[in-house]
Parts: C-alpha cells; sequence; structure tokens
C-alpha cells in the first residue's frame, strides 16, 4: 500500500480539522470520501476540501471499497455503531475519543476487529506526540526514579448551552468522556491500570458531569489527582513526581511544546518539541504507518490500553452516578 486513502464519518468540528491536517501530508494521505447523516452536510464539507465522493449515509461510506481507512468524528455515543459498521464492511477504523461509551462497547468493536481482521485505534493522539512519547521513554529510562504521583487537568471554560453536546447525556456528554479521558489516559500511560478509583462530582440538571475530580491509586502506592471541567478554564497542566525528580508539563499538556526536568542538584532540564505542538499529523501518519505494515492495532495506541482507559472512566462514572441513555 503506498497511498492511504481516507474516509471521513462526520463533518463538525474534529472532522474539519483532520481532514485539513491529512491533506497538509502530500502524496502519502488522500481523502476520498465523506460520510454524514445528510447528502446537504457531507455536500458542503466535500466541496471545502475537494473530497471526491459524499454520502449522505454512513452505510454506502463503510460499503466504498475505494477507502481504506474511515476516521469516525462523531458524537461518543455514536461511535460503536458506526465504527463497527465501517469494520463489519471490512475497513480499517481511527474512532474519535472517547473511544465508546463504555468498556462494554469498546471490548465488542476490538472483537469486531479481531474478526475481520481489520486495523482499529483509538484517536489518542497524545500516545502519538513526539513529546510525550520523550516524556515516556525519560520516564521508562528512570530519569525521575519511581513514579509516585501524576496530576492532571483539563478544564474549559464553556460556558455550553443546553442542548450542546458536551451537556447532552444522549450523546455522551459531560466533562469526563470528553476531556478526562484525556488526564485519566495520561496517567494509565505512565501507571497503567489503576488498582482503585475514587471520584467525586458536580452534575448538571440534565444529570451529566459538569466537573469531576479523581484519585486513582496502584498496588505500586503510586496516586495520580486527576481533573476535569466544561465549567472553567483550568491550566490544562500536567506533572509526573517520582523519587528522584520530576516532569512537568506546564501547559496544554496533550499536547506539549515543553517538558521540563526536575532533580535535585540540577539546572531544570528544558526538551523543546519541533513544529506544530497540536498537530494531528502524528497519529494519522501512525495509522498510515500500521496500515503500511499490516498491523491490526497501533503498538503507541493498544486495544488493551484504550480498554484499561475506558474500563477506568465506567468506575469513576459509577463513583459519580452518570449513566447514559440505553445502558440500563
Ligand atoms: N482529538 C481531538 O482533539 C478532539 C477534539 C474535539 C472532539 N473530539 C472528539 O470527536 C468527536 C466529535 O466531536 P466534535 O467536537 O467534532 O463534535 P461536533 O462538532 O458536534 O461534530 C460531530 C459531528 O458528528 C455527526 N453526528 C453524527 N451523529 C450525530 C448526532 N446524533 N448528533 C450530532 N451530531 C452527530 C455530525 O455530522 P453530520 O451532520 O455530518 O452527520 C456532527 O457534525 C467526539 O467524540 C469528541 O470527543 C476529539
Amino acid at each position: 500500500m503506498g497511498q492511504v486513502r481516507w474516509g471521513v464519518l462526520g463533518t463538525g468540528w474534529i472532522a474539519e480539522r483532520f481532514t485539513a491536517e491529512l491533506l497538509t501530508m502530500g502524496e502519502d494521505a488522500q481523502v476520498v470520501a465523506v460520510g454524514s447523516r445528510t447528502e446537504r452536510a457531507a455536500g458542503a464539507f466535500a466541496g471545502r476540501f475537494g473530497i471526491e465522493r459524499a454520502y449522505g449515509d454512513w452505510a454506502a461510506l463503510a460499503a466504498d471499497d475505494a477507502v481504506d481507512v474511515v476516521y469516525v468524528a462523531t458524537p461518543h455515543s455514536t461511535h460503536r455503531v458506526a465504527a463497527g459498521m465501517c469494520l463489519e464492511a471490512g475497513r480499517a477504523v481511527l474512532c474519535e475519543k472517547a473511544f465508546t461509551l463504555n468498556a462494554r462497547e469498546a471490548a465488542e468493536l476490538i472483537a469486531l476487529a479481531e474478526r475481520h481482521d481489520r486495523f482499529l485505534m483509538e484517536a489518542m493522539w497524545m500516545y502519538c506526540h513526539p513529546l510525550i512519547r520523550r516524556l515516556t521513554a525519560l520516564v521508562r529510562g528512570g530519569a525521575i526514579g519511581d513514579v509516585r504521583t501524576v496530576h492532571a487537568d483539563f478544564g474549559l471554560a464553556g460556558p455550553f448551552a443546553q442542548g450542546h453536546r458536551l451537556r447532552d447525556p444522549a450523546q455522551g456528554g459531560g466533562a469526563l468522556l470528553d476531556l478526562g479521558v484525556y488526564p485519566v489516559s495520561f496517567a494509565q500511560l505512565l501507571l497503567g491500570e489503576p488498582s482503585a478509583v475514587a471520584a467525586s462530582a458536580t452534575l448538571s440538571e440534565e444529570s451529566i458531569d459538569l466537573q469531576t475530580g479523581m484519585l486513582l491509586s496502584w498496588e505500586s502506592g503510586a496516586h495520580a489527582v486527576l481533573h476535569c471541567s466544561i465549567e472553567g478554564g483550568t491550566p490544562v497542566s500536567a506533572s509526573v513526581t517520582g523519587t528522584k525528580g520530576r516532569l512537568d508539563l506546564p501547559d496544554g499538556f496533550f499536547f506539549p511544546d515543553r517538558l521540563v526536568l526536575h532533580r535535585p542538584g540540577h539546572e531544570p532540564e528544558v526538551f523543546t518539541g519541533e513544529g506544530p505542538r497540536d498537530s494531528l499529523r502524528h497519529e494519522a501518519a501512525e495509522v498510515m504507518r500500521c496500515l503500511r505494515a499490516g498491523e491490526t492495532q497501533s503498538p503507541m495506541v493498544p486495544w488493551e490500553s484504550t480498554l484499561a482507559v475506558m474500563r477506568t472512566l465506567d468506575a469513576v462514572r459509577e463513583r459519580i452516578g452518570v449513566r447514559y441513555p440505553g445502558e440500563g
């Protein structure tokens, strides 16, 4: 496989950003089709980006044999159906975070990818970011000793009006699945799945979480103190503290432009990245590398890590009393 032919499912905010990014990647990446709930939205999106084929339903995009991989960019509540339809039709899938509403749906999608021998990856772009990979290598190489504490937060100022995707239980609304998934994924990248989960939240009148505080614990004695909010713009920073030092991601921790290593007796050491910090191209490049190599999952975003994050999000929701329609 030389060129990778992408289909885009959904025509919203992130679909626009990802498509624009693919179009900067040269001959390697082609965007050949878009699918939407309506022909009008599909046609308008195709017109904006010069995409050949526009489908007013998802099944037609899934059935397009000239599409190698579909990027699913619809609300979380629809990921199970949308990605499942694509896998069953033989497409590879890159599916936005939160990967699904819950761990059960995530396991179902992974089972489908296995059954149809198709590539499937959660669009956890943070895991593909070069500076996050650098941080992980520093931690694994012992730069800060044994990890004892992870701090991370992601809060957006809003306000998000009633009816907005983030306030709508039917679309998997709330801070946790949209924003909290980043601090949780960050902590689990470094420490794996926690052995205990505690959480507290402020719920909206629609019973979605407006802000959630989480305390994850590991058998090793390590802790992660995490927070997400759709009521206020928090620093969006992270730090990883170990027995011999600390690594700080002071700003926009999941798309960092620098990380700072603090060690007793040493000047702070600053690591910087190259190129645009918030680029989605790293995850796109990883998908295309996997497809060319015939891999069904990415070592950067393996299925088990996606599942483990979904199990933690389930546990947090159980503690704070948030259930989505259809979950029983
Ligand atoms: N990786 C990132 O940085 C990032 C950033 C933002 C969001 N996301 C994730 O991407 C997904 C989409 O987020 P977004 O901000 O792009 O949302 P958005 O702007 O609301 O767009 C979602 C699109 O999904 C389609 N859709 C399908 N079923 C829908 C339904 N029942 N209700 C509403 N829209 C539906 C719509 O396209 P049609 O009208 O064409 O059907 C809509 O434009 C979410 O899972 C979110 O967590 C990721």
